[in-house]
């Protein structure tokens, strides 16, 4: 079950670089879209099990959606765009499931504060908590959000250390839970001394240096956590999901797919059903060796310490 990455350096180079050259997602251009409490929400049946599925409104995360709700799961569909997360709301509850959208843009902390506080106004309890929305590169161009954060780094990682954090009551109140974070083959170690990449300058090689290293911080996180959880209350694994899926992600980036959402959907199941134990990585379906620095307790720990700074006030 163990074995070292077999993830082809050249993919991880081509794919960093294809991603960075494109912007990764459109977005609704509507006002923000919170759900009303007034409305109640559809979680009606107390034996059905609760998940929040990030970036849910395509892609990998859509089709994890209606897994999840074909296995009696409550979803939650989380994104940006309000039509298709409706959509597939729509088509859920039309299976026979019950689901429900959110929408919070990751790019800033306060709507990711603002949908943890939602649901933890509505709900009692979380059992399965996906940390998979992510970009490539943004769509106006690398640089830091109003938050001060590299903005890669903010969607694809701080939001979801803020998310987890906000949401930790209710996984411990839904034990035994499970926090699953959908990183990548394509790691790149945090440089401390410019986590934010502003002094940082780019060569061909390493032109995704933000992409990779907000999915090796997805690594650090969950081993970092799972060392200060309880894994019979609340597990935390990471995964490499499947290399190049069919989806706007890679479309976008200009990348030849290989493979489609079923092969990454199929993985990511594997750490929802089966006994994987805790802050482990995973590809191809195996544990395996990440990126050394995921590695170092050190590091874990200062990623931690910057993190908490970071979300300080949210
Ligand atoms: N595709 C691959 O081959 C591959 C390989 C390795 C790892 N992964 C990882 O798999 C995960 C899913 O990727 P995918 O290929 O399914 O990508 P995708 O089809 O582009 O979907 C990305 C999702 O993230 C959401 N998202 C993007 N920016 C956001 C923001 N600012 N705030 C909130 N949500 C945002 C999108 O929502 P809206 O569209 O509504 O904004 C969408 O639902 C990512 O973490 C990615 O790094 C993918």
């Amino acid at each position: 079950m163990f074995s070292r990455s077999r993830f082809p350096l050249a993919m991880i180079v081509l794919l960093v670089a294809a991603l960075a050259l494109a912007g990764c997602a459109e977005s609704d251009s509507d006002s923000r879209y919170q759900h009303d409490p007034e409305e109640g929400n559809a979680h009606s049946d107390p034996e059905r099990p609760i998940a929040l599925v990030t970036g849910s409104t395509r892609g990998l995360g859509e089709e994890l959606a209606r897994r999840l709700s074909a296995n009696g799961y409550h979803v939650i569909v989380h994104g940006r765009s309000v039509a298709r997360g409706e959509r597939l709301v729509e088509e859920l509850v039309a299976a026979g499931g019950t689901a429900e959208f959110r929408r919070a843009d990751f790019l800033e902390l306060a709507q990711v504060a603002g949908l943890a506080n939602g649901l933890l106004a509505d709900f009692d309890q979380l059992n399965l908590l996906v940390n998979n929305a992510g970009i490539g590169a943004p769509e106006e161009g690398h640089g830091l959000t109003d938050d001060g954060v590299d903005k890669v780094l903010q969607v694809n990682y701080l939001a979801h250390f803020l998310l987890t954090e906000r949401l930790m009551p209710l996984l411990e109140a839904g034990a035994p839970a499970r926090i699953i974070n959908v990183s990548s083959g394509a790691q790149a170690p945090i440089d401390f001394d410019d986590p934010m990449l502003e002094q940082w300058e780019p060569d061909e090689r390493q032109i995704g240096r933000h992409y990779a290293q907000s999915k090796l911080a997805q690594i650090l996180h969950a081993k970092d956590l799972a060392e200060r959880l309880d894994p019979a209350q609340v597990t935390i694994n990471a995964l490499h999901p499947a290399t190049f899926m069919d989806t706007y992600m890679v479309r976008q980036a200009g990348i030849e797919p290989q493979t489609d959402v079923h092969e990454g959907a199929d993985r990511v199941m594997q750490l929802v059903t089966d006994e994987v134990g805790t802050g482990h990585y995973f590809q191809n379906g195996e544990i395996t060796h990440p990126h050394e620095q995921a590695l170092d307790p050190d590091a874990r720990a200062a990623l931690r310490e910057l993190s908490q700074q970071l979300i300080e006030g949210f």
